[in-house]
């Protein structure tokens, strides 16, 4: 069974509410006939609402930044996995950023995993090497535990809702990306073998995995041409509808599905 790609758009902390929705109209229409690759646009959390009322009728998909595993709670700042739920089909979860500024652990990521699973939301767990791992050839180590500890206790019946983005922590806003070969090196050893070694066969081959970090569309197609890439997640070049919507393009063609 082909893998059907997935194109994610992370905005991060850029576009307002309003800004969000008028760049979704814009969007929708040139990436309508690409409609063998999934299209998602992770906006703020407060443009989650408008956004996923402005898609209604669209086949565009949105995700969340990140959730938190408690359905509610004291827990001053954050939002919940079902309190998403009924605006998103993804979650964007274990971002290096998260990771990096708001402490974001392994073992959390797994809750958050978890939560967004039981109710009925996809998962994209992000994972990737910082600039001293790599140079110190830890790479697929860490990332393998990475993936491990998110992984823990989840379902193999539950994997055929997660995504995984394979992001070197070096080459996010860099302009400086992994070639198209190592990316893809590491993605089938750290991860499509470890869910191979975790799951099974079937799991391991179903599963998607998306490549980040300074994706644009001058270098998409390397990417896309990969055998263990299965889309990308992106953060700069999903900013412009002109930009996203050729890495959309080039997706669908290369691709071919
Ligand atoms: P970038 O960000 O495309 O701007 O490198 C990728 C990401 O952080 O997901």
């Amino acid at each position: 069974m082909p893998r059907t790609a997935i194109i994610a758009g992370n905005w991060k902390m850029h576009k307002s509410p309003e800004e969000a929705v008028a760049f979704v109209q814009e969007l929708g229409p040139m990436v309508q006939a690409y409609d063998k690759v999934e299209r998602v646009v992770a906006p703020t959390l407060l443009a989650l609402g408008p956004v996923s009322a402005a898609l209604a009728e669209s086949a565009l998909k949105v995700a969340a930044q990140d959730a938190h595993w408690e359905a509610s709670g004291a827990y001053t700042s954050q939002v919940s996995a079902t309190m998403v739920q009924p605006y998103v089909d993804y979650v964007i979860i274990g971002h290096s950023e998260c990771r990096a500024y708001l402490n974001e652990s392994d073992e959390n990521v797994n809750r958050k995993a978890k939560a967004c699973l039981a109710c009925g939301l996809r998962p994209i767990i992000a994972v990737g090497e910082s600039l001293a791992q790599n140079e110190a050839g830890e790479t697929v180590d860490f990332v393998q535990s990475q993936v491990s500890a998110a992984l823990a206790g989840i379902a193999a019946d539950d994997m055929q809702r997660v995504v995984i983005a394979y992001e070197p922590i070096w080459a996010i806003g860099s302009g400086r990306s992994a070639s198209g070969e190592q990316a893809d090196a590491i993605i089938k050893s750290a991860v499509r073998d470890t869910i191979r070694a975790l799951y099974s066969d079937a799991i391991a081959d179903a599963l998607r995995i998306q490549y980040g970090g300074s994706v644009k569309p001058g270098n998409m197609e390397e990417f896309m041409s990969q055998p263990n890439i299965d889309g990308a997640l992106v953060g700069g070049a999903s900013l412009q509808t002109r930009d996203f919507a050729a890495l959309i393009e080039i997706a669908a063609r290369v691709k071919g599905s």
